[in-house]
């Protein structure tokens, strides 16, 4: 229900240049540029994940529970349904190849690892990119159920960011969560 409003997004902003942190099987990229390319027939794509670097022991450590995929397979999936996209992937982890980002881009959304070190990595490497969305916004159900904000999800980085420098909008769709508790998407813009 929640990724509605990453599409929601790009008609807002129109970017030329889209940033993903979590391209996972390169599905979202592909929805995210058909709608930026409505209105600029130059868009591009970097795109950073683990891809075959993911074993047992990131998924533990980041609380992955999707499958793993070969950046070779999402970039030739990316080339057949992008055609006139450039399109670039970077395989590994973020804590290592976001260090020192300073790539301009239009539009980022931060969906990688869900440790809070990782967020807290992905969105300081990302911080001068004037529009991101971050998944992983978590709040309690009913139960009081809510994965460990401690140790997951992106609240303690999203709590750090100066007011001053940051509009920051936590979305209203939330979807629940299998263990316990609900995920939104929050919206931070550089003032
Ligand atoms: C939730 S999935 C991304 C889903 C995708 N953004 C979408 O909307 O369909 C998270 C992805 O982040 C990747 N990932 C997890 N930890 C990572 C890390 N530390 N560095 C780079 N990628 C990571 C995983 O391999 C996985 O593909």
């Amino acid at each position: 229900m929640r990724y509605s409003q990453i599409i929601d997004a790009i008609h807002e902003i129109q970017p030329k240049s889209i940033l993903e942190v979590g391209t996972w099987n390169g599905h979202r990229a592909v929805s995210m540029c058909e709608i930026a390319l409505k209105y600029d027939l130059n868009v591009s794509y970097l795109g950073f994940d683990l891809f075959e670097e993911a074993d047992a022991e990131t998924d533990a450590y980041e609380l992955n529970v999707k499958a793993h995929n070969s950046k070779q397979s999402v970039k030739e999936m990316l080339e057949r349904n992008l055609p006139s996209v450039t399109v670039n992937l970077v395989r590994g982890n973020t804590n290592d190849t976001l260090k020192g980002f300073k790539g301009r881009y239009d539009f980022a959304f931060i969906d990688g690892g869900h440790s809070v070190d990782t967020i807290i990595n992905d969105g300081d490497n990302t911080s001068h990119i004037p529009f991101r969305l971050f998944d992983d916004y978590y709040i309690p159900d009913k139960q009081g159920r809510c994965p460990d904000l401690t140790k997951y999800g992106c609240n303690s980085y999203i709590e750090s960011l100066d007011r001053n420098l940051y509009d920051v909008t936590i979305l209203e769709k939330a979807d629940p969560i299998k263990q316990g508790g609900f995920t939104q998407l929050v919206k931070v813009i550089i003032k």
